[in-house]
């Protein structure tokens, strides 16, 4: 048969090319991390996190004007908590003038119409680096909860629009969305990290919040009792369902490279917005691999972050958010 369908010819220019993309990226596809220290003028880059800070909150009324600017308009606060105020029961998760809920007011006041989600796990509050109350070797879940759920309503209360649960307890989601339903914060959103896997790409995240599990007696040194196991797929089906039950706006894929086959389960399973979390591991890689001269920095970047919009992300949280960004100009 002579040849007919020619699929080259839609590669033929670049004008072409871009007529028939599928997929585009643009500002609105982000969620910025953003790491808060204490302090006056601090601005630190994290070691294993290249190009990427801490800042205090003074810093922090800079860089949310800036990503503001920018066309990015959501930010993820994780805070870097002292040591002498962690305990096992994340007492200071609950501070109402703690650093989580200074940094949403702050964020909030020069920029009011950010969109501010915070982190809702224990890991930086605790001593043992663990997402929930640790008792007799083991993560108790039903108390993480109550804990977590009050943690919700105090980053409510200093002005969140979201919380982001990043925990995997169980019924998490149910009573977190229960206190806020009760103490009439309707209107403020939860976005579940619902497939979240027990991950060695979170290493550089660690790093960044001082918070990785420690090795003691009685203490589990790994987070694999309550998140995922790596060689699991339908499972995740299973988890982000049963958030979206108990009431999650938002559902997410964590990691994001190597689980992109979640993503496209995920995205064809649900109804609700689905996020990805291109983690510190998976930043940390490409930084390392450009500084050697061995990947284009830039183009492999690109390629991934349409990787995940291919996958049917509609959400990406990405400490590339910016280099990208600066890119699409
Ligand atoms: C903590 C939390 C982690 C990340 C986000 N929230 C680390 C962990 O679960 O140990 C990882 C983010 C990253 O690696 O970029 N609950």
């Amino acid at each position: 048969m002579q040849q007919l369908r020619r699929n080259r010819r839609l590669r033929t220019n670049d004008a072409i090319r871009s007529l028939v993309r599928e997929n585009t990226i643009t500002p609105q596809d982000f969620l910025v991390p953003l790491f808060v220290v204490e302090g006056k003028g601090v601005k630190e880059e994290i070691s294993s996190m290249p190009g990427y800070y801490r800042y205090s909150l003074d810093l922090l009324k800079k860089e949310a004007k800036e990503l503001w600017i920018m066309g990015l308009k959501s930010v993820l606060l994780f805070v870097k908590v002292p040591d002498d105020l962690k305990d096992n029961k994340g007492t200071e998760a609950l501070n109402k003038n703690g650093l989580m809920q200074r940094a949403v007011k702050t964020v909030k006041e020069v920029v009011p119409d950010m969109l501010v989600m915070t982190d809702v796990a224990l890991d930086p509050y605790s001593p043992y680096g663990h997402d929930g109350i640790v008792e007799d070797g083991a993560i108790v879940n039903d108390k993480s909860c109550e804990v977590l759920a009050q943690m919700s309503l105090s980053h409510a209360q200093a002005g969140a629009d979201f919380v982001a649960p990043s925990d995997m307890m169980d019924g998490r989601i149910l009573a977190i969305r229960e206190l806020l339903e009760k103490e009439n914060f309707k209107n403020t959103g939860i976005m579940s990290y619902s497939a979240k896997y027990a991950s060695a790409f979170y290493g550089p995240f660690r790093d960044a919040l001082d918070s990785a599990p420690v090795d003691m007696v009685n203490v589990p040194n790994n987070k694999k009792t309550y998140q995922m196991d790596f060689a699991n797929r339908d499972e995740a089906i299973k988890e982000t369902l049963m958030d979206i039950e108990e009431g999650a706006d938002i559902v997410m894929v964590k990691p994001g490279l190597a689980y992109l086959d979640l993503v496209r389960d995920v995205r064809d399973n649900v109804d609700v917005p689905v996020a990805v979390y291109q983690v510190s591991g998976e930043y940390a890689m490409l930084k390392a691999a450009a500084e050697k001269g061995w990947l284009d920095h830039d183009a492999v970047m690109l390629e991934q972050i349409m990787a995940f919009k291919r996958a049917g992300a509609h959400i990406i949280a990405s400490y590339f958010a910016k280099d990208v960004v600066k890119l699409l100009d």
